[in-house]
């Protein structure tokens, strides 16, 4: 598709085909993620493929128990539909202090590959500022070591719905020349 396609295209869609994303497919979306920027060039980056529903129900119930009333609009649960989900975690050691911004845009690069195949990728983040046990919790169950943090947490699938609509800003109103003047 042709990258402005690809990035008006993509959405996020909570429920997923039956149809299996494959491993080949997975591995050439990480390929993109990897070719993100990161602090340093340090590339901090690992992405841990989730396919065992046992790990996705688990992932699920983590998400759902730290998330706050105000945001339970989506709940996780939709995170056991997915064919495959990719973790992305940075090594703090490869990080140069910059990991969850570095795990973040990888992760961007990962949704838009993912929507450039078709696919849809939802955006969850592996953990809360203020609550470490989110990030421990997923820790456990991947077997991270203390040192390597998980970001995000991305089920992929092909669409099984097509978005609602998203009202957009206008691009006009977010625009400002030289100086901010709230509008
Ligand atoms: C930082 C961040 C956190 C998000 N957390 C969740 C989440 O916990 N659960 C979820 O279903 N979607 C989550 N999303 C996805 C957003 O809800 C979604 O991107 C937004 O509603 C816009 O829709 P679109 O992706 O279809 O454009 C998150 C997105 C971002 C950027």
């Amino acid at each position: 598709m042709e990258f402005e396609a690809v990035v008006k295209a993509r959405r996020s869609v909570r429920n997923f085909s039956s149809a299996d994303v494959p491993d080949d497919l997975v591995r050439s979306l990480i390929d993109c993620a990897i070719r993100a920027p990161s602090s340093m060039n340090g590339q901090p980056w690992y992405f841990i493929k989730i396919r065992s529903g046992e790990t996705k129900r688990r992932l699920a119930e983590i998400k759902d128990k730290y998330c706050p009333p105000e945001k339970r609009e989506f709940p996780a649960s939709f995170l056991m539909d997915a064919p495959v989900i990719v973790i992305t975690c940075v090594d703090r050691s490869m990080a140069y202090d910059r990991g969850m911004e570095s795990g973040i845009l990888a992760t961007g690069h990962l949704l838009l590959a993912a929507a450039n195949h078709g696919l849809t990728g939802v955006y969850l983040s592996a953990y809360k500022i203020g609550t470490p046990e989110v990030a421990d919790d997923i820790r456990k169950i991947l077997n991270l070591p203390a040192d390597v943090d998980p970001v995000t947490i991305v089920p992929i699938g092909y669409p099984g719905d097509t978005a609602e609509p998203k009202t957009l800003k206008h691009v006009e109103d977010v625009i400002f020349n030289e100086t901010f003047c709230r509008k």
